[in-house]
């Protein structure tokens, strides 16, 4: 369907140039001023100049073309020469009508789908999920829907951090512990046993363990970097090891990430990158644009309007190793030869937008993507405690994710237990509506600005949070389950012309809901989302404080209302699907 705006202001395009103006001058756009009008054009007062007219002359000779329009019901001419417009019932309710019938709600598919690849979440295996890998997965995840919902072939891909000095690590500390085992053995050949000799637990404590030690024993460190470059040149015991960590890695995290409503549809890790390296080395080094400077292989990304200095995209160090950027680029080559995308949205914490404009700048001038392929960093602040600072654990640590939710799953809890004791689903409602708290909680702000992580305020069910809208929408559930045991049936009826203002103005908000989703996928933005159903809630519960629904005679009436409700409820459900968590059936 066409979006609202674009219907009005075809209407205006009509009544300029009837009026003998240009069209150009016709834009109609959402009142600033609501409690005057619902919709206005500013044109007359830029085409005062054109004209050399008084802009009321030409706003008065449009608006009165403008009055035949049957979408309108009042049009005025206002000093100094804005046209002020209020829409006409009839026409909003067949637009209510058009949205409720179509089971995209209005909001047209992509005319050209183009496939689209998000790199997000990002963990890196057999560390523990803490909160900085949140962000990503939230925001990613919402990028996706938001995506998929527009019509797009998206791919996500998790993009394992499983290549690098963590791995050898690990293998060092296993060695120290358990020497015996078969992979350390090198004149080994037969098959390498299919259990893990270690479980997720044991990997969690293994890692930090090493990663510490490493710090104080040189000769530690070097032998770990000794494993990680035998692991690397593929000495077959260590590989065998490397199978069961992100065996036994990844079977958490995707335990982890379920938890969070977070799903890939590939598994993939900087380790399948690797074999792109040589070939994708050797081209840059041909056609010349990588070069050694101090040993290390480079190429200049540098461009003559940088405003801040962008330092030569390393390639290989002295010793031969790569580096994240090279993966990276290589990662690329990978995705262009398997997915062929037109776009990679890279959804990672925005202090590594430097790596990623190396990294960009490189695949373009080395042509690792074609021209129309675009690159996009979707760089995101931090996510910070009531104390200004980083988010930890009351003990100062990292704090780990599971601990996170399992937190804010407390939190609610109680608040429902406080509420409602005699509810016997508490708990599962807790995890619903706290996973809402949490999402809502980092969606609603703009993803690259910094956020307070705030326990209370984002489980209140007051104000902008995840749990309010869900109240929302719980609120509508429950109108239609009365509507029902009243012996009513609910059926396929037409939404009739408003007839009191919160109604209309429900109805407005509703109309927005293409615009919104189409604005929020262009500009990779979930906060867009959440700022509309925040509006598009409070609307509702205006409407709602101010109609007997369930009390109303006229059943033509209400039957309308009831419909009008069905289509709150599709569209704010559709809303918090792109935004990755759901409504329960009762809070
Ligand atoms: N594993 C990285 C980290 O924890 C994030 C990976 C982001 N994606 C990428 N293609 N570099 O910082």
């Amino acid at each position: 369907m066409k979006k609202i705006l674009d219907m009005i202001t075809e209407e205006a395009v009509k009544a300029f140039s009837a009026a003998g103006y240009d069209a150009k001058y016709a834009k109609v756009t959402l009142s600033n001023r609501p409690d005057l009008c619902e919709y206005q054009c500013n044109g007359a007062m830029a085409a005062a100049k054109e004209y050399k007219k008084a802009p009321i002359m030409i706003a008065n000779a449009v608006v009165e073309e403008l009055v035949k329009s049957e979408m309108l019901e009042e049009v005025q001419a206002v000093n100094p020469g804005f046209i002020n417009m209020k829409i006409s019932a009839e026409f909003l309710s067949s637009y209510m009508n058009g949205m409720k019938d179509d089971e995209r709600l209005g909001y047209d598919k992509a005319e050209h789908p183009r496939t689209i690849m998000i790199d997000y979440g990002g963990p890196n295996v057999a560390k523990p999920l803490h909160v900085g890998h949140l962000r990503s997965a939230i925001i990613g995840e919402s990028i996706k829907r938001i995506g998929r919902l527009a019509g797009h072939r998206v791919i996500g891909d998790v993009h394992l951090g499983d290549w690098g000095l963590q791995m050898g690590l690990i293998i060092m500390e296993l060695k120290e512990r358990k020497p015996e085992l078969v992979y350390f053995d090198e004149n080994y050949t037969g098959v390498y046993p299919e259990e893990a000799p270690f479980t997720i637990s044991e990997l969690e404590e293994i890692y930090p363990t090493a990663s510490a030690r490493s710090k104080e024993d040189a000769a530690y460190k070097e032998a770990a970097m000794q494993a990680t470059f035998e692991l690397q040149q593929g000495r077959k015991g260590y590989q065998a090891l490397l199978q069961h960590i992100l065996n036994v890695s990844v079977t958490d995290l995707k335990r982890n990430y379920a938890n969070l409503n977070v799903d890939f549809d590939l598994w993939k890790g900087e380790s399948d990158a690797q074999p792109y390296i040589p070939a994708m080395v050797q081209e840059m080094k041909d056609k010349g644009f990588a070069y050694v400077s101090e040993n290390a292989l480079v190429v200049d990304v540098k461009e003559e309007t940088d405003t801040k200095e962008v330092p030569p995209c390393m390639i290989l160090k002295s010793d031969g190793a790569s580096l994240y950027t090279t993966t990276d680029l290589a990662t690329i080559v990978e995705r262009m030869k398997l997915y062929a995308p037109d776009e990679i949205v890279y959804v990672v914490d925005k202090r590594q937008e430097m790596h990623f404009v190396q990294v960009f700048r490189c695949a373009r001038k080395c042509g690792l993507v074609d021209e129309h392929v675009s690159l996009k960093f979707l760089g995101f602040g931090t996510m910070n405690g009531k104390d200004g600072k980083p988010f930890k654990t009351r003990e100062g640590g990292v704090m780990r994710l599971e601990y996170l939710l399992k937190d804010i799953n407390e939190e609610m809890l109680k608040k429902i237990q406080e509420t409602r004791p005699e509810e016997t689903e508490a708990e599962a409602i807790a995890k619903i509506v706290g996973l809402a708290a949490v999402k809502y909680g980092d969606l609603s702000n703009q993803a690259s600005k910094d956020y307070i992580f705030d326990v209370d305020r984002f489980t209140s069910s007051e104000g902008n949070t995840g749990p309010y809208i869900l109240y929302t929408i719980v609120r509508i559930k429950s109108i239609l389950k009365k509507y029902e045991e009243m012996g009513k049936v609910i059926c396929d009826t037409a939404i009739a012309p408003c007839t009191a203002e919160s109604e209309k103005a429900l109805m407005l908000e509703l109309t927005k809901f293409n615009a919104v989703m189409e604005n929020a996928f262009e500009e990779l933005a979930p906060h867009k989302v959440c700022a509309y159903i925040y509006d598009l809630a409070n609307a509702f519960n205006k409407f709602y404080h101010e109609t007997k629904i369930l009390a109303e005679e006229d059943a033509a009436k209400q039957a309308s209302w009831i419909q009008l409700l069905l289509l709150t409820r599709r569209v704010l459900e559709t809303c918090i699907d792109v935004l990755g968590f759901e409504a329960p059936e009762r809070m």
